[in-house]
């Protein structure tokens, strides 16, 4: 890595290399097999005429139901006659640059541990259920596999212009929190709404959050929410779609010209929009998390 370039000062593990990769994947005792077990079921019973069909079809291709936390090595190996891709277990959040390097050989670096009873409807740090559950079967789609490791490759150009935090955006509004067009409908891809059961109605269905076509320079210059639902989501026409307008971007260009802060707030709505529906922001507006605002 060029010495020029900046990345976050996360504190290595000692026994791990500087590829972040832990040995071997945790093993799982009987109740964290349940742990697993619940929230799929709990995820089955929400997501059918919500999630994108690519989603539906990849847990069934990595059979992600089987029961008990997968085990990252069979799933590997189907991925890899699928779409190249493998499952690596990290401790942890791991530096931008790592993550890239990951993404940009075809490895999704997924976290080791799962939740606990406690902690089993919200976690902030992203667990083998978030990972695996919510980003995995999506690396059954071969236009998404693509486009994730232009993703990374980008990310390597992004660091060197000190712009992480718009490909960062870009990152949150498709990969996490991306809806998708299928036929008349819209239906949920990202991980982050994928793996809980509250966003995956809230997104697709609620009046509050706008829903708006994405363009990715628009998109790269938008504020997000890390600890609530969003107020916006942005919709792709298709896979095809979102690698194309990622690839033909001129990134350099782009990053040369975006300010360091962003542009626009996370609920706004601007006139080069192309608006499916306009939110009533109706959560955002009585406040939200913690509040005790009704979602849906
Ligand atoms: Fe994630």
């Amino acid at each position: 890595m060029p010495a020029d370039v900046f990345t976050a000062p996360l504190k290595k593990p000692e026994h791990l290399g500087d590829d972040w990769l832990e040995p071997q994947q945790a093993t799982y005792d009987r109740d964290q097999d349940a742990i697993w077990d619940d929230l799929f079921s709990r995820q089955m019973d929400v997501l059918p005429g919500l999630a994108a069909s690519a989603f539906m079809q990849g847990t069934e291709k990595l059979d992600l139901g089987k029961g008990g936390v997968p085990d990252f090595g069979r799933i590997s190996e189907e991925l890899d006659g699928l779409t190249g891709w493998s499952v690596v277990p990290v401790p942890m959040l791991i530096p931008d640059h790592v993550f890239f390097w990951h993404l940009a050989n075809r490895r999704f670096p997924a976290g080791n541990f799962i939740r606990t009873r406690e902690t089993f409807d919200y976690i902030q740090e992203p667990d083998v259920f978030h990972d695996v559950f919510g980003h995995v079967p999506m690396l059954t789609d071969p236009t998404y596999a693509d486009y994730m490791q232009e993703y990374g490759k980008a990310g390597w150009k992004a660091m060197r212009y000190n712009r992480l935090k718009a490909l960062g955006a870009l990152y949150w509004y498709t990969v996490e929190f991306g809806l998708m067009v299928e036929g008349d409908e819209i239906r949920a891809y990202g991980a982050g709404i994928l793996s809980g059961p509250t966003e995956a109605v809230f997104s697709v269905r609620a009046e509050s959050p706008n829903r708006i076509m994405l363009n990715v320079d628009r998109v790269m210059r938008t504020d997000y929410v890390i600890s609530d639902l969003q107020p916006t989501y942005f919709v792709i026409e298709s896979f095809e779609d979102l690698y194309r307008q990622t690839v033909e971007r001129d990134f350099d260009r782009l990053y040369r010209n975006l300010s360091p802060a962003f542009t626009y707030a996370n609920s706004a709505v601007i006139d080069v929009d192309n608006v499916l529906h306009r939110g009533t922001q109706e959560y955002l507006l009585r406040g939200g998390r913690g509040s005790g605002a009704k979602a849906v």
